[in-house]
């Protein structure tokens, strides 16, 4: 089937990039987002692109010349899925906050409703494709809403995981390490549906990178990817910290490691602890899944990638802590960085919101500086976990959009995140207007320790040693 129209559910994190990034490369398909969002919706129409939802790096350009043309977004649904060939299903996943697996388990409840919607709506066959981050076997829960509350047409569902990093989406998109789709290999009809996915990526992405597999094995491709990269991230973590114990340097330590074409270069910084919206989630939902199997040690053998890094975060805030004579309270420490990583304004499961939370808990006076990350969405993540009041979150935090402003007169400084601007900054001038110990906490590893030092700073990296 030749698709010449495509809906996506969900105009998020995912939905939004990797639909403009179709739009561009397949202008013969037109492409409509929607979301039930209508703010959502009103930022991706703005024709002010600084206002778009999600910040990416090159992602402004590509919607500005495929906006209107072949890329649209609306909140008209019926319509989008009415008109389409292939449904793209890319709506969240979160963790589930009540019931049967609350804490652990995917809440599939919006994939439900997509379902749902698209059966009551769809008046001819439809490819469903699974964009979302789901559970292994989710693709027959979505087929059986389908086939029992459709209209009689015929639904083949697909598996498409996506696996772009942010702050580099675009790039990820562009040019994919590889594509993945699981469909039903064995019937005439999945094998073509497979088909249609592959001419729709074939586009710009070279066929040898185009990766068909069985359903279940894409479904499960994703969670392990996922599962394998925040283990990196904890494993040279829990390096950083037997580093700074035995002196050790674990950038020393991962370069050494890197080259060892066996374990590679990549993915061994050390930091402050891993964030953002999946990692987390997705290795709670794939312990969930091996408990359900009865695979107990398998779930207690992902579940410890989770517990190092919720402990490489309090352990940072605790150095804090201890370096500052035991307490904080009253003091004000600066944060440099509240998004996850760089270059995005995402804030999900955020280190810096963890840290923030136990340095309040100590009653610190945190100022927090982030090129991309309004005040109000600091206080909603740290309303998000409940610790204390509305009121006192706001008496005990501030946001600054200056960060020689944050800085001055702090007892200490801590990166949070590793934008790039902060390490031109002009540090004598910072180290001037602080109170004295000047101390600096590198939870990102990216400033220049004998630069600072000479200056005059108090200057902990995570992961070197004294
Ligand atoms: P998001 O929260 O940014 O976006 C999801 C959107 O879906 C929201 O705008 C929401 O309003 C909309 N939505 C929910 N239910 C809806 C419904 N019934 N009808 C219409 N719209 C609905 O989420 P995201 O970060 O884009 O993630 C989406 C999925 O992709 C998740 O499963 C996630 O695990 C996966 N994923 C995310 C990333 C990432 O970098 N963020 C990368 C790969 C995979
Ligand atoms: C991650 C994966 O990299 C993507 O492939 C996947 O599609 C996505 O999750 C998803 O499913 O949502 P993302 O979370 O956007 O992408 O960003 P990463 O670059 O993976 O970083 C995740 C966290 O790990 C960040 O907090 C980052 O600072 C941290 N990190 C990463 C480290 O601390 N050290 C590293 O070496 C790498």
């Amino acid at each position: 089937m030749k698709i010449k129209n495509i809906c996506c559910i969900g105009a998020g994190y995912v939905g939004g990039p990797t639909m403009a990034v179709i739009a561009k490369k397949c202008p013969s398909i037109n492409v409509t987002v929607v979301d039930i969002n209508q703010d959502r919706i009103d930022a991706w129409n703005d024709s002010d692109l600084s206002k778009l939802p999600v910040f990416e790096p090159g992602l402004d350009k590509i919607v500005e010349e495929t906006r209107g043309k072949n890329l649209f977004f609306s909140t008209d649904i019926d319509k989008a899925i009415n008109d389409a060939e292939m449904i793209f299903i890319s709506v969240n996943t979160p963790t589930k906050t009540y019931g049967k697996g609350k804490g652990m388990a995917a809440d599939l409840k919006y994939i439900e409703l997509c379902a749902r919607q698209i059966a009551k709506v769809a008046k001819e066959d439809k490819i469903v494709v699974e964009k979302s981050t789901l559970p292994v076997r989710t693709a027959s829960a979505i087929k059986s809403i389908l086939d029992n509350t459709g209209n009689g047409v015929q639904f083949q569902i697909l598996s498409n995981p996506e696996f772009l990093a942010e702050g580099t989406a675009v790039q990820d998109l562009l040019n994919p390490d590889r594509v993945l789709i699981g469909g039903d290999n064995a019937s005439e009809a999945g094998k073509k549906a497979i088909q249609s996915l592959v001419d729709v990526y074939a586009n710009w992405v070279p066929n040898d990178k185009i990766l068909t597999t069985n359903v279940w094995s894409s479904e499960l491709s994703k969670l392990t990817a996922n599962a394998f990269l925040a283990q990196r991230v904890s494993s040279i973590n829990a390096m950083s910290e037997l580093c700074e114990k035995t002196g050790a340097d674990v950038n020393e330590v991962a370069k050494a490691i890197g080259m060892d074409s066996r374990i590679g270069p990549k993915f061994l910084k050390a930091s402050v602890g891993f964030g953002g919206s999946c990692f987390q989630k997705d290795i709670l939902n794939l312990v969930y899944i091996a408990k359900t199997y009865g695979l107990n040690e398998v779930a207690d053998y992902w579940e410890q990638v989770i517990v190092m890094n919720d402990h490489q975060k309090n352990r940072f805030s605790d150095n804090i802590v201890k370096t500052l004579y035991n307490t904080v309270s009253g003091k004000k420490i600066t944060f440099l960085g509240w998004a996850f990583k760089k270059d995005t304004n995402d804030t999900r499961e955020s280190a810096a919101i963890k840290v923030a939370d136990n340095l309040l808990n100590e009653q610190a006076y945190v100022v927090a500086y982030d090129p991309k990350v309004s005040e109000e969405k600091m206080y909603a993540d740290l309303e998000y976990l409940n610790t204390r009041s509305s009121e006192e979150n706001r008496e005990l935090l501030t946001a600054e959009d200056n960060p020689y402003q944050a800085c001055k007169g702090a007892h200490a400084i801590a990166v949070l995140t590793e934008w790039d601007e902060f390490k031109t900054y002009d540090w004598k001038k910072i180290y001037d207007s602080m109170n004295k110990p000047a101390f600096l906490f590198d939870g990102r590893g990216i400033l220049d320790k004998n630069t600072l030092e000479k200056i005059g700073f108090v200057y902990y990296k995570i992961g070197v040693g004294a």
